[in-house]
């Protein structure tokens, strides 16, 4: 959600600013702007509402010299999108500029105290609040702006990452993280980067540092980085060295991230799984689990927090999780979870997911458990983000960097991964037998295969796309392992298409959703030959009784359903605790063309965000 960039050095500083806000877009964001302290000691804020594009034309004939400078895109929380609402924000005496990602809580209270000793404010943020208090500060204890921030930061209730300028210590940068993402890049002859993730800056430096929750930075020219906390002590400096290429970052002469990231999916899956299914698939490996071997083996129950997408996974999680280690799995939004007054049991593992590793209530949720003495173990994608450092072991899911806000090859990642757990768990726990375990993982090995070969489906699908792109509801239904993949077929097209479509179980369909069934409605079933076909068959005539139109996603060979449906799209025979992979790729792509056909922007869709960092 909204990215922060800062650079201080020889560089081009405005160039630097845009470059970097331009690969933060895929974060999700309604305006943009710039603060650049000019070599004579002034800043000049820039300001534009819309996309970075509009903010550049708008600086186009202006005095973009700066000696440094900090930028951002904002994803509005407090006060609508508009050029006054847009960061940075000024002090009220212009003396210092700052950006911040996050929501201030206490900011009205605040706000009045402000009010009171003659501050007027300009925009409805709640960031404008924070700079007049730093300033407020400053000048009242005539204390340095490392001081300011700090006694500011012991004021705010929130969450936060900021970057601070002022005009009168023109080679400084102060930054702090509360909740909110924020790495430093150590550039070359005294330079810094500053940034919500390090995508903006891994053209330049590998040298990074992640702040930690209640850090502050004391970015200096020249001078070695000094990271402080609110009390005034000195942290070390963790220097991480990043693994980032900028071929990661980039469409790959694909039209769109998402394709790109579609169509990656043979390859970040052999990556996924990699060192972790050993002897020709006869073992599963997974470190964290290895090392924790009691807090498996003894768990009473398996508790799997996420939000969005990393739900989807989660309850792909569940069934995986039940089925071969014979574990009572629950699976809670975080967001619901953290305010639900959950009863966690310190012989409970509670497992995150989360892609970006920054989600606010997935991180709350974490807080909670561990708090309860739950072992918490996270499944994310971003080396170095909150999740990671935040739970007592992991897995990452090495699908490379997810930048299309429509997740795809991350959501593969996780089910993959959850596979790959449960396996291992099944392993400690005894609750598989070695042949078991050895016939599922050899078909893991092969997994990336059949995905290649469903990709193969993409012209079919873009020719059956054009029949469904004016439709305004569709009904997404599964059983068992494929109810969450209706689940996230449904979600990918709202929320790239702007349609709305509902995923749901298919047997519960008939005791409600089945009123909406006509021929205006298509109904995509989700129906691999498994446990449940015999069911779904029945799921699919009561559709089609109804005059419905009916996608189905079958396995090759499948005459019955053929048969019923008007559309089918043919997969791979799997076992049927990987069929969710090779089920929802098609699904992905179905969604990517009917938003291609409606003009809608896939990787950019309106309102969303691709890291949700505030409540
Ligand atoms: C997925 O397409 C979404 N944009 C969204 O639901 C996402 O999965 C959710 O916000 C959770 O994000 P996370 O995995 O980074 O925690
Ligand atoms: N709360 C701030 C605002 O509404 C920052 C939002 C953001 O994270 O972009 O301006």
């Amino acid at each position: 959600m909204c990215g922060i960039v800062g650079y201080l050095g020889e560089g081009n500083v405005y160039d630097i600013l845009i470059k970097g806000l331009h690969r933060l877009e895929y974060r999700g964001y309604d305006s943009a702007g710039v603060a650049l302290v000019s070599p004579s000691g002034n800043i000049n804020v820039f300001k534009a509402k819309g996309k970075v594009a509009n903010l550049e034309s708008f600086c186009q004939s202006k005095d973009l010299s700066a000696r440094a400078g900090i930028a951002h895109t904002r994803w509005a929380t407090h006060g609508e999108p508009s050029d006054v609402n847009a960061h940075p924000h000024f002090s009220e005496d212009g003396n210092i500029a700052i950006v911040h990602n996050g929501t201030i809580e206490n900011y009205k209270l605040l706000k009045d105290v402000l009010e009171k000793h003659g501050c007027s404010f300009h925009s409805e943020t709640d960031t404008e609040v924070l700079a007049q208090l730093i300033e407020y500060i400053r000048v009242t204890n005539k204390c340095s702006l490392l001081d300011a921030v700090r006694e500011a930061l012991k004021q705010v209730v929130g969450a936060y990452a900021i970057a601070v300028v002022a005009k009168d210590d023109p080679d400084t940068i102060i930054a702090a993280r509360q909740s909110s993402p924020l790495a430093i890049g150590i550039g070359e002859n005294g330079s810094y980067f500053l940034a919500s993730d390090a995508s903006p800056f891994v053209e330049y430096t590998n040298e990074c540092v992640y702040l930690k929750d209640g850090e502050i930075a004391e970015i200096r020219r020249g001078v070695p980085l000094k990271i402080t906390n609110l009390n005034n002590e000195e942290s070390t400096v963790d220097v991480t060295t990043l693994q980032l290429s900028i071929s990661q970052l980039e469409k790959g002469g694909y039209p769109h991230f998402m394709l790109k990231e579609i169509f990656e999916q043979p390859s970040t899956l052999r990556d996924c799984i990699r060192g972790r299914v050993v002897a020709d698939g006869d073992r599963i490996n997974i470190n964290g689990v290895n090392d924790n071997k009691e807090k498996f083996r003894n768990a009473k129950r398996i508790v799997i927090v996420a939000c969005g997408t990393s739900w989807h996974a989660g309850l792909i999680g569940k069934y995986l999780l039940q089925d071969m280690c014979k574990v009572p799995v629950v699976v809670e939004y975080a967001s619901e979870f953290r305010y639900s007054n959950p009863i966690i049991n310190a012989d409970d593992v509670v497992i995150a997911i989360s892609q970006s590793g920054e989600t606010a209530d997935t991180l709350a949720a974490i807080q909670i458990a561990k708090e309860a003495g739950a072992f918490v173990f996270g499944i994310s994608n971003v080396v170095g983000s909150s999740i990671p450092r935040e739970t007592y072991a992991g897995c990452y899911i090495h699908v490379g960097p997810e930048i299309g806000v429509a997740s795809t090859k991350a959501f593969t990642g996780q089910v993959m991964v959850l596979t790959l757990l449960a396996l291992a768990i099944a392993q400690i726990r005894g609750t598989l037998s070695d042949e078991e375990i050895a016939k599922v993982g050899k078909c893991i090995l092969k997994l990336p295969d059949y995905v290649e070969q469903v990709l193969k489906l993409s012209p079919q699908i873009e020719r059956l796309s054009l029949i469904y792109t004016y439709a305004r509801n569709f009904l997404y239904l599964g059983r068992g392992y494929s109810y969450p993949v209706a689940l996230e077929g449904a979600l990918k097209l709202k929320e790239i298409s702007y349609i709305h479509a509902e995923g749901y179980p298919a047997a519960e369909m008939k005791h409600g959703p089945i009123a909406l069934i006509d021929q205006e409605m298509p109904t995509v079933i989700i129906a691999p030959q498994d446990h449940l076909y015999e069911k779904i068959v029945s799921n699919v005539q009561q559709v089609k009784a109804r005059g419905g139109s009916i996608l189905a996603i079958v396995t090759e060979g499948d005459s019955v359903i053929a048969n019923l449906a008007d559309h089918v799209l043919e997969v791979p025979d799997v076992p049927e605790c990987l069929s969710p992979i090779i089920t929802s790729v098609p699904l992905q792509l179905l969604s990517y063309y009917i938003a291609i056909n409606k003009g809608k922007d896939v990787d950019m869709p309106r309102n969303l965000a691709k890291s949700v960092t505030v409540e």
